[in-house]
């Protein structure tokens, strides 16, 4: 393809570190479907004649089908999808098959496959992250007034409901959509006729090309446009905090369905048995969703060092852009599926949260509030108060709302039989109605419109 200036052909050594073709082959949708749109504009602006225009389209489509029905061959002396590709054009067409390059570099070529193949990524990625959506809000729908302890420090806090604490991953994956979508939004820019880095003297139509891919725009400077790869990273960083997400969640399900906990069971077809402890089933799923995160944080800090050096425009380091992302596309996608999977099948023990809530003086602040709201007392003297409260029932091993009347006014005159009413873990969680509280109607408010979003009803 460039050997016109070269007396020697390349060693061994430089043919494997040069082929990208064993991963880039994963592009041949998206190289296809630029190169046709490309020669439909060189025809349509007179650059090529309509019938080599045709020869090269049908020629494409062979192509296509042949690398659908076989695979993407793997020849390291064609480099890459772009070379294996023309190459085999010629084979089939002839001569004409060397018009599909004018006005064109693999430079703008690369770019534009990437930036379609990162799209459909995207969007694959917002399908599946909706499809966990849905899985936490059925549950939560489900689970608005189970009871369970809310955590500070992974310390007893206060009661929640389970509800509210699956919606919290809803509203963690609705931020995860739209920063997927910010990022579509700055990818979705057409490179092609940018050509090796300075644009191109041939009467192009950029419009053409950008409308037939399905962008808004054309790019707006060659050497940006074939040394930018923004988009890549913006999917890396999108993806990197998804996959947090997805970790912090997997991390939730392995404290729950350890032993001490016992809040849930996960589904057998996500779990694991162990070899030698007949009695182990083990959370592998989830472990590995959480390990995945840190590979996936690793892809975007990979494509990142790789870039930060690189002067304008193209640099060869640039076809390492390529397996960070793939990888990462791969490794989200499965994560993804995986969570949705444990939410879906987990058997949540409602039980043993509520027993857990009771434990712990997660209603302390509420004694405490109480005591502000009924007897008027300052905020910080009823946080004393309540203190002494727990002291006591800490030192008889009771619940608070097991001490007797006399026993919690000996602490404070001030409190009357009323208390016992705002002791009780529903009372805690119900009087919590603020917006975006835990009290059960606000968390079924929550869902109806989590569901509205998601054209669930
Ligand atoms: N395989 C190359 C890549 O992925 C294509 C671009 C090659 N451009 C060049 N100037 N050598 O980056």
């Amino acid at each position: 393809m460039w050997g016109g200036r070269f007396a020697d052909g390349p060693s061994a050594i430089m043919r494997e570190i040069n082929a990208s073709i064993p991963f880039d082959k994963a592009l041949w949708r998206q190289d296809i479907a630029a190169s046709k749109a490309h020669v439909a504009m060189l025809a349509a602006c007179d650059i090529v004649s309509d019938g080599d225009a045709e020869a090269i389209i049908g020629g494409l489509d062979t192509i296509a089908s042949e690398y659908e029905a076989d695979g993407v061959p793997e020849d390291w002396d064609l480099e890459d999808i772009h070379m294996t590709t023309e190459s085999r054009l010629a084979e089939l067409i002839g001569p004409a098959a060397g018009r599909l390059h004018t006005a064109r570099s693999r430079n703008d070529q690369v770019a534009t496959d990437f930036r379609l193949w990162v799209r459909d990524a995207i969007d694959q990625a917002v399908a599946a992250v909706e499809a966990l959506q849905r899985a936490l809000v059925t549950r939560a729908d489900e689970h608005a007034d189970s009871i369970m302890p809310g955590f500070t420090h992974l310390q007893t806090a206060q009661p929640v409901t389970l509800g509210h604490h699956l919606m919290a991953y809803y509203e963690m994956a609705q931020r995860d959509i739209s920063r997927f979508a910010d990022a579509r939004h700055r990818l979705n820019q057409c490179p092609l006729g940018s050509a090796a880095l300075a644009g191109t003297g041939f009467p192009i139509d950029r419009e053409m090309t950008t409308q037939a891919l399905g962008f808004d725009a054309p790019t707006a400077n060659s050497l940006d446009a074939v040394s930018d790869r923004d988009f890549a990273l913006d999917y890396l960083q999108a993806a990197a905090q998804c996959s947090l997400h997805l970790s912090r969640l997997a991390e939730e399900f392995v404290i729950w369905a350890s032993q001490p906990f016992g809040f849930v069971r996960m589904p057998d077809a996500l779990s694991t048995g162990s070899s030698i402890m007949p009695q182990k089933k083990n959370p592998d799923a989830a472990e590995l969703v959480r390990g995945h995160a840190g590979r996936i944080i690793g892809c975007l800090t990979s494509l990142m060092v790789t870039m930060k050096g690189l002067p304008l425009a193209y640099s060869k380091d640039m076809q390492d852009d390529k397996p960070p992302v793939f990888e990462a596309a791969g490794l989200l996608g499965l994560s993804i599926a995986a969570m949705t999977g444990m939410v879906e099948g987990a058997a949540f023990n409602t039980g043993r949260m509520r027993q857990a809530a009771e434990l712990g003086y997660a209603t302390a602040t509420d004694l405490a509030d109480w005591l502000v709201r009924e007897a008027d007392i300052p905020f910080r003297e009823a946080h004393h108060i309540t203190g002494a409260a727990v002291k006591l029932a800490e030192s008889k091993g009771v619940a608070l709302e097991a001490l007797s009347l006399e026993e919690l006014q000996a602490i404070d005159t001030r409190i009357d039989e009323r208390v016992y009413g705002a002791l009780s873990v529903e009372a805690s969680v119900a009087a919590r109605a603020s917006h975006g509280g835990t009290a059960p109607a606000e968390v079924r408010k929550r869902v109806a419109e989590a569901r509205e979003r998601l054209g669930m009803d």
